[in-house]
């Protein structure tokens, strides 16, 4: 009898641990956000519905007009991770995301796979976009975004020397696939929290994204979203 009441509370302490929320953490998923919370965030650790949408690979002067045409439109202000040698060759798209509220973020030059490069070449990348950039803007983003999202802890470390903190997501709309708009929109929708922040990309075969962010924006609105930029929602940009 003993025994049968030691495994019936087990199976209860095994059931509240199962249930309670505290026990499976919010960003347990993003351990560098965990380990490095002030150098490196995936999403927002808030309860307000507040959202980032972020477009990587910029800029060209075909998809991010039209982009920065449907932002403005909507009154919404995003953050572009940019490559240098696209910010050299499309200056003027640079200055208009500037001259729209919009931020602007470091996306590396030749866009390697830095867990293979390493941080010496980690350093290289930054420095050339950045130095690309200051010749654009006159002014150094604190932001960074790893290609593919792809970072390790001796990465992250080297980053606060550089004078960056790096960005990654928590919902890939995965347009970057040629998706239609209809999926590129259920995508964000269906993977929806407080605090997101949305991958989508302003090059390359992107020709459902204008049209999805154009569509997705009333909807998130209506759903009591309200959009920000990176600085916004990141507590240790703005403090
Ligand atoms: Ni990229």
């Amino acid at each position: 009898m003993i025994h049968t009441q030691k495994w019936l509370l087990l199976l209860i302490a095994c059931l509240f641990t199962y249930l309670d929320p505290s026990v499976v953490t919010a960003d347990s998923s993003y351990p560098l956000q965990t380990k490095y919370p002030d150098t490196i965030m995936y999403k927002a650790e808030t309860a307000e519905k507040i959202i980032a949408f972020t477009f990587d690979d910029g800029p060209d002067n075909v998809h991010t007009p039209a982009i920065l045409d449907v932002l403005k439109k909507h009154h919404v202000r995003a953050t572009f991770f940019l490559l240098g040698p696209r910010v050299e060759k499309y200056p003027k798209m640079v200055q208009r995301m500037n001259e729209e509220g919009h931020v602007v973020g470091n996306h590396t030059y030749w866009h390697p796979e830095l867990t293979e490069t390493g941080v010496a070449n980690m350093k290289w990348e930054i420095e050339k976009t950045e130095q690309a950039i200051h010749q654009v803007l006159h002014k150094k983003t604190q932001l960074f975004r790893a290609p593919y999202g792809a970072l390790n802890d001796s990465l992250v470390r080297a980053l606060p020397d550089l004078g960056y903190r790096a960005v990654g997501w928590s919902i890939d709309s995965e347009d970057w696939k040629g998706l239609s708009k209809e999926r590129i929109k259920q995508q964000v929708i269906n993977n929806l929290h407080p605090g997101s922040i949305v991958l989508m990309h302003s090059v390359g075969d992107v020709h459902g994204t204008v049209e999805a962010v154009d569509e997705l924006i009333p909807y998130l609105k209506d759903a009591g979203y309200q959009f920000v930029t990176i600085p916004e929602m990141w507590p240790v940009l703005y403090k």
